[in-house]
């Protein structure tokens, strides 16, 4: 039944926003309104029946722990995501979950990020084209999506507190950018706000981004949510746009909207529109489903992790194991893997995938013996004996494939990693084996980047898991002995040192702020701009057949849209899917733009010997800015390089276009200086002239390329009206804005 906000009383109204417990909304039975289910999270279904927090600490009903999207980010693949997406809304159903709180859809300015394994990428069109593809497949499925954390929730440090002081252009192209695609393209129920402050203004009182950006510009029509506790002034919030503040029970925020209401501080209207907007969540709930095939998700899990695992390096084609005649394991990885992060997003999985168990179920196929030595001990950085035992077994088998990565303790929501090394005593495993073992293959599990400085040249091969789910440790098999092809892409750049990131500087912030001082220059935009080396680019990632990508073909679309096509060809002997990434690269417009930026991707599965044609359209978002002044985005006229790159940081192939834009100029004041008068189609000829004839009649010539000419290009239009004393009038100059190209020297006759 639709409830009727008319027939509420106002503290009915106020009730049902705020949580009426931890994980649902409130419920007015007197009026027929039943309240709804919130639970988390991104990649499985954390629902508390008995005892609930936000930290991941209680227990939660078994439920499949997909690959979170540390791991979907590398997947480069909408289909992994919508996957993930439909299967998690029949868990949702079955649990009784209406929304689903994710995905989250921040974005990775450092390495340090705490919550980095939560996130898809350092790059805005990879994370929002997944989460877009995400909540569809989720909402398509019954279940409401909840985009978080909005906006600039890139740190855990002072997460409650910190401002993140960002430019408007950053906000726009880099933090904005990918909830505005999913919430234009996808349509999430809710939105999550952050506990953050932008720019000073706390993210669930900041009337900018929850109604003006997100409701005037992007046409949003559904729930704001807060994150769990992010409201600290009620009425503030509401007015800002927030609807529903979490968690509850809330008497107190009630309290507070019906005195805001009474005293005349917030309009009624006010609250009723967020009242709709909750009651149009209840109305939406779908009804609870049967149990899912809980065995056919996990069999998802695990083909979904192997599409996300990235390999890095593969020398002396030392993978896929081919028969070798023994393996030795190292490394608790092996035994106890780690597959997801700690916090919100912590499922409870079903059933958890031991890569050693599944190694020894490939190896006993292929006549391959198995032996596995611990070498090292996540709770003591010491481990001497251990590490001594694995490297005494390592000179004897033919291949060592070594477990290493982030202890679980190091990462989790609440926290900023401190370091982006391994433990020393994996680091000096690692080297110790390497220097004895035949073959060396590291499979790495972590949420956040880490380095390979120390180890990298040591060893033959590295399959970079980050964290894969439940089905992680068998798809880490499927890969090593080639079941599986690995086909992940790097969604963030491995730098070679800490000190090499942009954020460097700037991360987490001091006294309260963190000022995004890098700009649009985060992750791979960085590098490419200054042209600096990093250990593995961005969209990096081999397989084990080989690609050749030819004939590249760009056609302008109209005047800021284009299409480009390639022939992929897989001219090895494997199957094998090929993640092709355009970039485009331009300097049009008056913003310093990066060197390259991602404008368009696609996998695609080419069988050996075959070829197939990719077309991938470039819609005019690839090719603009933000401009600050208008306050829109813009195409300028000019060149752009179209560009598809085997990475970030290698192209292989690309064509120069030219694209009119969007016609649109910046207005000019006064303020403007001389030369940007000049420059103006309309009102520059004109100008030109005029002060060409005050320069002759002072007995000088007007030299474009003169010293006193270069100091007047760079002087405010209105000073230069004042020093000449109204030679040149302001009003004139105006009027020549909106006039036609060619008009020029009427002042002559005015003002001589
Ligand atoms: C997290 C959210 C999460 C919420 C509910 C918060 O601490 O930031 O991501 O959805 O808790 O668990």
């Amino acid at each position: 039944m639709k409830a009727d906000p008319n027939t509420l009383s106002l503290r009915q109204k106020a009730s049902l926003l705020t949580g009426g417990g931890f994980w649902s909304t409130t419920a007015v039975p007197e009026a027929g309104i039943d309240a709804i289910v919130l639970s988390d999270g991104p990649h499985g279904v954390r629902r508390q029946k008995h005892g609930t927090d936000h930290l991941g600490l209680e227990h939660s009903e078994p439920a499949t722990c997909f690959p979170p999207a540390v791991a979907v980010g590398s997947s480069w693949d909408e289909e992994v995501a919508a996957k993930i997406g439909a299967a998690l809304a029949k868990e949702a159903r079955a649990l009784g979950v209406d929304i689903l709180l994710g995905p989250g859809v921040n974005i990775k300015r450092s390495p340090l990020g705490g919550r980095n394994f939560e996130y898809y990428s350092e790059d805005p069109l990879l994370s929002g084209r997944l989460a877009t593809a995400y909540v569809k497949a989720l909402q398509a499925g019954g279940v409401g999506a909840s985009v978080k954390h909005f906006a600039a929730n890139d740190q855990e440090t002072d997460r409650m507190v910190i401002s993140a002081d960002v430019d408007e252009r950053t906000l726009r192209e880099i933090h904005l950018s990918a909830f505005e695609r999913v919430v234009t393209e996808a349509g999430p129920a809710t939105v999550m706000c952050s506990y953050n402050r932008v720019n000073g203004v706390p993210a669930s009182e900041n009337r900018r981004l929850l109604t003006d950006v997100l409701r005037g510009e992007w046409g949003y029509t559904g729930a704001v949510i807060s994150d769990w506790g992010a409201v600290r002034a009620r009425p503030t919030a509401l007015s800002a746009g927030l609807d529903l503040s979490m968690p509850g029970p809330g008497e107190y925020a009630t309290q507070a909207l019906v005195d805001a209401v009474t005293s005349g501080r917030v309009e009624e209207s006010a609250v009723d529109r967020a009242v709709e907007r909750v009651l149009a969540l209840v109305d939406a709930a779908p009804h609870e489903a049967a149990a899912p095939d809980l065995d056919a998700h996990h069999a998802l899990a695990r083909e979904l992790a192997a599409e996300c695992a990235v390999l890095l390096k593969n020398a002396r084609g030392v993978l896929p194991l081919d028969r070798p005649a023994s393996v030795l394991v190292v490394g608790e990885f092996a035994t106890a893997p780690r597959y997801q992060g700690g916090g919100s997003s912590h499922v409870n999985a079903t059933r958890v995938d031991v890569p050693l168990e599944f190694i020894e179920a490939h190896a006993a196929t292929r006549g391959t013996r198995v032996t596995y030595a611990r070498g090292f001990d996540t709770r003591d950085e010491d481990g001497a004996a251990l590490r001594e035992a694995a490297v005494r077994a390592a000179g004897e088998a033919e291949v060592v494939v070594v477990f290493a990565g982030n202890p679980e303790a190091e990462e989790s929501e609440g926290f900023d990693r401190e370091r982006i090394e391994l433990p020393p005593s994996q680091v000096r495993l690692i080297k110790e084996v390497a220097a004895v073992a035949a073959r060396t293959v590291v499979v790495l599990a972590n949420g956040g980047v880490v380095s390979l400085e120390e180890w990298h040249d040591d060893v033959d091969a590295i399959l970079e898991g980050f964290l894969l789910g439940q089905g992680g440790g068998a798809a880490i098999a499927d890969l090593l002995f080639g079941e599986a092809d690995p086909s992940g892409r790097l969604a963030e750049t491995i730098p070679h040192r800490l000190q090499d990131t942009p954020t460097y500087l700037s991360f987490p912030g001091e006294q309260g702020h963190v000022r995004y001082s890098e700009g649009v220059m985060v992750g791979y935009r960085h590098y490419g701009t200054i042209d600096a080396p990093v250990r593995y680019p961005f969209g990096h990632g081999l397989g084990y057949t080989e690609y050749e990508v030819s004939d590249m073909r760009v056609r302008v679309d109209g005047p800021a849209g284009a299409s480009v096509e390639v022939t992929v060809t897989n001219t090895g002997v494997r199957s094998g899917k090929y993640v092709v990434q355009v970039y485009v690269s331009t300097q049009a417009g008056p913003v310093r733009r990066p060197e390259r930026a991602l404008a368009a991707f696609t996998k695609v599965r080419v069988e050996p010997g075959r070829a197939t044609r990719v077309r991938l359209e470039l819609d005019r978002r690839a090719f603009a800015y933000w401009d600050v002044p208008l306050a829109r985005w813009v195409v300028p006229e000019g060149t752009y390089v179209v560009q598809v790159g085997e990475n970030a940081a290698t192209v292989l192939h690309e064509q120069a276009v030219h694209l009119e834009g969007d016609g649109v100029e910046p207005p000019l004041s006064l303020q403007a200086n001389v030369g940007e008068w000049l420059a103006h189609p309309a009102a520059g000829p004109p100008l030109r002239a005029r002060i060409g004839s005050l320069m002759a009649r002072s007995g000088s010539d007007l030299d474009d390329d003169g010293d006193e000419m270069r100091t007047v290009a760079s002087m405010p239009m209105n000073q230069i009206l004042n020093l000449t004393g109204g030679a040149i009038d302001g009003d004139w100059l105006l009027s020549l804005l909106g006039a036609s190209p060619t008009s020029t020297d009427e002042q002559e006759g005015t003002h001589s």
